[in-house]
């Protein structure tokens, strides 16, 4: 059967401490700017993007890249999918050119409709209820912090301050699947999707929800938000503004965090609404590790899709 990467959900536990584990190696080889293998040399990737992307792109069409693969980037509204071409039809053709597609869409049902009619890997770059590339990304960095090897991030507390959004369900997810203690601290009316949030919970997941960023951020060890309107969501900007009043991660409410806490952000940020200059440029800061540990996680994905699933 076909595996795909559509939420954080679709890996175990064992599988989650591979990919942490090799994007660990293969940031090692970087580093040391030794040339690693190209373990996917002859293998061509699709990564079709319907909302712009930075990272994400980037990450991925270098993995590919560095592991000897052929990336093919495609504009959503370059393609015929623009015209109405259905996904279903998109993801059949796909299958005969590419090994892999990485999907960044709107609604989660149109990467799923890609998965049903694919036979080839489907990832999610991004979808408006989840994005758990960056999830991975998010874990290495805490591990690298907290020197946590893999998925043994046990005890960890995470305050979420901000909008209960794609980012946020997959950290919901992460808490599943790692021993994290999550808080999300949401606007009345702006917190996760409750059966997201109740699946994880039926799960063991340890998450919290609160009003009060306050009370999420006490004692916590990593700080993390995004912004107050998602891709997608631009013309709910100024109501958005007016809700999210308080939940600035700014000095002050970093200050009640854990002494040696890190704060987190996926980018791109907006400085002065969702966090201030001062704390996403400060010494608590390890939003650039984090981008940076993109490209090595969507490696550890690409390699754990096309050469197999590891434990
Ligand atoms: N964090 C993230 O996914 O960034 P991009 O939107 O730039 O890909
Ligand atoms: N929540 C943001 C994440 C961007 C990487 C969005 O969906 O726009």
């Amino acid at each position: 059967m076909t595996r795909h990467f559509l939420t954080l959900l679709d890996l175990s536990t064992g599988e989650l401490d591979w990919i942490l584990k090799r994007a660990s190696v293969l940031k090692a080889f970087r580093r040391k700017g030794e040339p690693h293998e190209r373990s996917l040399l002859g293998k061509s990737i699709a990564i079709l993007l319907e909302k712009v992307s930075t990272r994400t792109r980037l990450s991925f069409e270098i993995a590919a890249f560095e592991l000897g693969a052929y990336p093919v980037v495609l504009i959503g509204r370059d393609t015929q999918l623009a015209r109405g071409e259905p996904v279903e039809d998109t993801a059949r053709m796909l299958n005969a050119y590419v090994h892999l597609v990485v999907y960044r869409t709107f609604g989660h049902d149109r990467l799923k409709a890609l998965a049903q009619y694919s036979s080839i890997p489907v990832v999610n770059g991004l979808s408006d209820t989840h994005h758990p590339c960056q999830l991975l990304a998010d874990l290495l960095t805490i591990g690298e912090c907290f020197q946590r090897k893999g998925a043994e991030l046990n005890g960890i507390r995470v305050a979420w301050v901000g909008d209960g959004n794609n980012v946020a369900h997959s950290w919901i997810e992460a808490a599943v699947l790692t021993g994290i203690e999550l808080t999300l601290a949401c606007p009345v009316g702006y917190g996760p999707n409750p059966s997201i949030l109740n699946h994880a919970l039926s799960k063991g997941a340890r998450v919290q929800l609160t009003e009060n960023p306050l009370l999420a951020i006490k004692g916590a060890h990593v700080v993390v938000t995004d912004v107050w309107a998602s891709m997608g969501q631009e013309e709910e900007e100024f109501h958005r503004k007016a809700a999210f009043k308080g939940f600035t991660v700014d000095q002050n409410l970093m200050s009640l965090a854990a002494p040696n806490a890190i704060f987190l952000h996926c980018l791109p940020a907006h400085r002065g609404e969702e966090v201030t200059s001062e704390v996403i440029d400060g010494p608590q800061s390890r939003v650039w590790e984090e981008a940076e540990n993109r490209l090595h996680t969507q490696k550890a994905i690409l390699e754990w899709l096309l050469l197999g699933p590891h434990e």
